[in-house]
């Protein structure tokens, strides 16, 4: 063996051990540096969370205590009648609300969208229902989706059902859309003959498993009252027991599903419901306490506007908050205003009561007027934020795809962008 070999083999042999010492100790330190940076502006991200000045936009802020105490209402109230809870996440799209539903013992869901399914299935959901008419166009995903969660799809038509018979590779479970009164979509109540079709067609594909009849009472939403709403639930739920008891042989283990917040809320008699779907019970809003299904201290989201202008003469504030924050939802209140939204003050701990007097009276695209007294304008500056009830929470958490918990943080929603601030 020449010098130079011996050199060789010395220096290999003692440079490899220090590398193996030296590499990982390296990299763990890089991966510390890395974590603490991160944390550090975690931290910082905190801190600048937790500031309700800084808020520049509108911005929802979420009282979650009320929330808590919505979702757990609702929880009992399925419990005591013996109900399956499957609530609708379209109305939060959050991951984090969705735990707190979790946290419940609630392992279904509703959803409206493929993409929201996937969120959900994404964030641990395995058994989820898309109560939307089939859109056959998203078939593929809809399939590769119902191999990993139990998947539920939503049949309204002989025509859907036709298509898919012949399509359809994987287990997925179907319910049948049954039209009460809405008028929206599904097939009449009464209309056994269409419905018997549907299921004569579905039956040589095993993959289709026939799980129920699924209806939705929207036309609740045009009650006065809360003896309005009892009127529509009881005949929704009427024409869905006649017709469970006419299929209920040939299919057994059928179900019948129901949503809508104010009948969930308000009935106290589910017999021949197995189901229950509603959504809008984790925020309510000022149309549900319009009808009487809640009251205001249950309402659980404000949207926090900036004041831009002030015309005292004419009796209004303009605030940064317009129907692409809000849509363009509204009521009329008992004195004949059409009102677009609440204004109340916001306190340390949440807001205000409201006012009679004090509403949002018409928005346009980004701006909002609000209708007011003398000595509310007085007492706001340009540049003050103030507290917006919305009339529809679902639609305002879609737009403004983030909330900011009192005395919490930032919760992130799907599609979000998370940067209230900026
Ligand atoms: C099919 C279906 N189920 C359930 C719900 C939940 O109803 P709500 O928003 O009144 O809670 C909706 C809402 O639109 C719906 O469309």
């Amino acid at each position: 063996m020449s010098t130079n070999n011996i050199q060789s083999y010395l220096i290999y042999f003692l440079t490899c051990p220090t590398l193996v010492i030296i590499v990982p100790t390296f990299e763990k330190m890089l991966t510390l540096s890395i974590k603490l940076v991160y944390l550090y502006f975690k931290t910082l991200e905190l801190i600048q969370k937790m500031d309700i000045n800084k808020i520049q936009a509108p911005t929802i802020i979420l009282n979650k205590k009320v929330v808590i105490e919505n979702i757990r209402a609702m929880v009992e109230k399925a419990k005591k009648h013996n109900l399956i809870f499957r609530p609708h996440f379209k109305t939060h799209q959050s991951a984090e609300i969705g735990n707190w539903i979790k946290n419940t013992g609630a392992n279904k869901i509703t959803v409206s969208s493929v993409g929201m399914a996937n969120y959900f299935a994404e964030n641990g959901w395995d058994d989820i229902t898309i109560a939307f008419p089939l859109n056959i166009r998203e078939l593929k995903k809809i399939e590769k989706l119902a191999k990993q969660v139990h998947l539920n799809i939503l049949i309204g038509s002989l025509e859907t059902i036709r298509y898919l018979h012949k399509k359809v590779n994987q287990k997925i479970g179907f319910f049948i859309k049954i039209d009460t009164g809405y008028h929206r979509s599904g097939i009449p109540a009464s209309d056994i003959e269409s419905i018997q079709q549907i299921l004569n067609q579905a039956k040589p594909n095993k993959n289709l498993q026939f799980k129920g009849f699924l209806s939705h009472f929207g036309h609740s939403y045009y009650a006065d009252n809360k003896r309005d709403v009892l009127i529509i639930f009881e005949d929704g739920k009427k024409q869905l027991v006649i017709l469970k008891n006419h299929f209920i042989k040939e299919y057994p283990d059928l179900i019948i599903s129901v949503g809508d917040t104010p009948s969930c809320t308000l009935a106290d008699n589910f017999s021949g419901i197995d189901e229950i779907r509603p959504g809008n019970f984790v925020f309510f809003d000022l149309m549900q306490y319009n009808i009487g299904v809640c009251k205001a201290s249950e309402i659980a989201m404000v949207v926090a506007c900036p004041v831009v202008d002030k015309s005292p003469k004419r009796g209004e504030l303009l605030i940064y908050g317009g129907a692409v924050h809000f849509s363009k939802e509204y009521i009329f209140d008992k004195h004949g205003n059409k009102v677009f939204g609440k204004a109340v003050r916001l306190t340390e701990n949440g807001w205000s009561e409201t006012e009679n007097n004090i509403y949002v009276s018409g928005l346009s695209q980004e701006h909002g007027i609000i209708k007011a007294t003398g000595s509310f304008i007085e007492s706001l500056k340009i540049g003050d934020l103030l507290g917006v009830l919305p009339v529809h929470s679902c639609l305002t958490a879609n737009l403004l795809k983030e909330y900011y918990e009192i005395g919490g943080g930032c919760i992130k929603m799907w599609g979000g962008k998370l940067k209230p601030f900026s």
